[in-house]
């Protein structure tokens, strides 16, 4: 397959300067001034197995494919709060202040454009840094104009666009998402049906620019977008970025079903409180959240085929607005299973996780492979990145996949068909040998 180089800077366009994007940058800044290890990032740290395994062929993906450099990052943001990249940070508390302290050049130089922004979609937040516009339309534009102003200032070659901005009202696609015509005409008229995010959405794609979303809002998750997409030849993915209890979910649920252990009912319950969590104890948010977050043990379990082990599968997720705890989240989880003549047993998972930690590498990895996608040309919804999210966007008449475990091997056997090596399907090996 013929892949551009990724030659001159890429611009990483990220809408909402908050606890993900700000930890993702001083991450990056840390990799780059040897800080740290890439944690967490398999674009980065992860080898591939290459042909058959006498070959002992075992290269890291980011010497495999040829992914852009961190050092040809350039980060431009949007926010409805005027505070720059180190000041956000601060707020957001997620880092230590020598962590903080080392990355504040790199974090200060983010300054936030003015954000489209309508409280009708984020109930929990009002913020002054915010746009003017008479149309919906007329706030795309001005969109288009802040991309390509950044482009001139940065000299890039190219740009990604990662969507880390906060969780909107859920909304359902309906007639106005059903084609680029009406969606175009929804612009126009201030359709409410078309959330701030899809704004940004319509705005990069319009501008050839990849979109990735890692929220569980609708945005590029629609006809309309799909058009767009294929008519400009460009990547989307999303949606809402896998990090913690889902993430447990989708390492958890296959083990149980490849031993074919029934479930009877599966309670996650969570305590957070970061902005974000603020943001969630809106019903109205919670609800997107939710729908996000409940997928997955469905598509895992397929209870049609598997009734006598998961039909009666009863499955809540709670999510509760706890402001001690911070960015440090605590996610529990109670399995109710049963085995061997119908014993029942029980789990029990508590994380104490850190949800910025856990998504600032899927941030790096996103933006890396979506770059990769686009300069191989594939354009339009990017099902092999399944691996980074909790509600994965597939094309119409698909089911999602959501166990990690076959998601990794179809992101990896992607990277091997893009660089025409002979993908893995462990025939005649045992199923997971360590070299995936
Ligand atoms: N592990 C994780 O942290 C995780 C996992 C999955 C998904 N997410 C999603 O990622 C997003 C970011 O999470 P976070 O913890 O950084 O939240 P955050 O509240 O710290 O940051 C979000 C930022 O977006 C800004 N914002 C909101 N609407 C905007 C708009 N229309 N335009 C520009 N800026 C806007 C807010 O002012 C805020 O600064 C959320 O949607 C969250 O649900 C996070």
């Amino acid at each position: 397959m013929k892949i551009d180089s990724p030659n001159g800077k890429l611009g990483v366009l990220i809408p909402g300067l908050g606890a993900v994007s700000t930890t993702f940058i001083a991450g990056v800044d840390a990799i780059m001034n040897n800080r740290t290890a890439p944690l967490g990032s398999v674009s980065q740290m992860a080898t591939i197995r290459l042909g058959k395994r006498t070959e002992d062929r075992n290269p890291k993906i980011k010497d495999f494919v040829p992914l852009a450099n961190l050092e040809d990052m350039v980060f431009g943001a949007w926010d409805l709060f005027p505070d720059n990249g180190y000041e956000s940070a601060a707020n957001a508390q997620v880092l230590s202040s020598e962590d903080l302290e080392a990355a504040k050049p790199t974090l200060e130089a983010v300054k936030p454009m003015k954000a489209v922004f309508d409280r009708q979609y984020v109930k929990k937040l009002d913020g002054p840094h915010v746009k003017k516009g008479a149309t919906k339309m007329e706030l795309a534009e001005q969109l288009m104009e802040d991309i390509s102003r950044f482009r001139k200032l940065n000299q890039t070659s190219r740009e990604v666009m990662i969507w880390a901005g906060s969780t909107e009202i859920y909304i359902e696609a309906g007639d106005v998402h059903s084609s680029l015509k009406k969606f175009e005409a929804g612009l126009r008229k201030n359709d409410p049906q078309i959330p701030s995010s899809m704004i940004y959405a319509y705005a990069a794609l319009k501008s050839g620019i990849p979109y990735i979303n890692g929220s569980p809002n609708l945005s590029v998750d629609v006809p309309a977008m799909h058009e767009l997409a294929d008519e400009m030849g460009v990547a989307i993915a999303g949606k809402d970025f896998k990090t913690g209890q889902t993430l447990l979910k989708t390492i958890l649920a296959p083990g149980l079903k490849a031993r074919m252990l029934g479930v009877d009912g599966w309670f996650s319950t969570n305590i957070l409180g970061n902005r974000d969590g603020e943001v969630l104890d809106d019903p109205m948010s919670f609800k997107t959240k939710e729908v996000s977050k409940k997928g997955a043990l469905d598509y895992i379990f397929q209870p049609k085929v598997y009734p006598e082990l998961y039909k009666d599968l009863y499955h809540k997720v709670r999510i509760n607005y706890y402001p001690p705890r911070g960015d440090a989240k605590e996610g529990w989880d109670n399995i109710d299973i049963f085995g061997w003549m119908g014993y029942k047993m029980q789990i029990k998972v508590d994380f104490l996780c850190r949800d910025s930690i856990l998504a600032a590498p899927v941030v790096l990895d996103l933006v890396l492979f979506t770059d990769l996608a686009q300069r191989a040309g594939m354009k339009g919804i990017q099902e092999w990145l399944s691996f980074y999210f909790k509600s994965p966007m597939v094309a119409p008449k698909l089911y999602p996949e959501h166990d990690l475990f076959i998601q990794l091997t179809k992101l990896k056997n992607t990277l091997r068909w893009m660089m025409d090596e002979e993908p893995i399907t462990h025939l005649g090996h045992e199923y997971y040998d360590g070299y995936q």
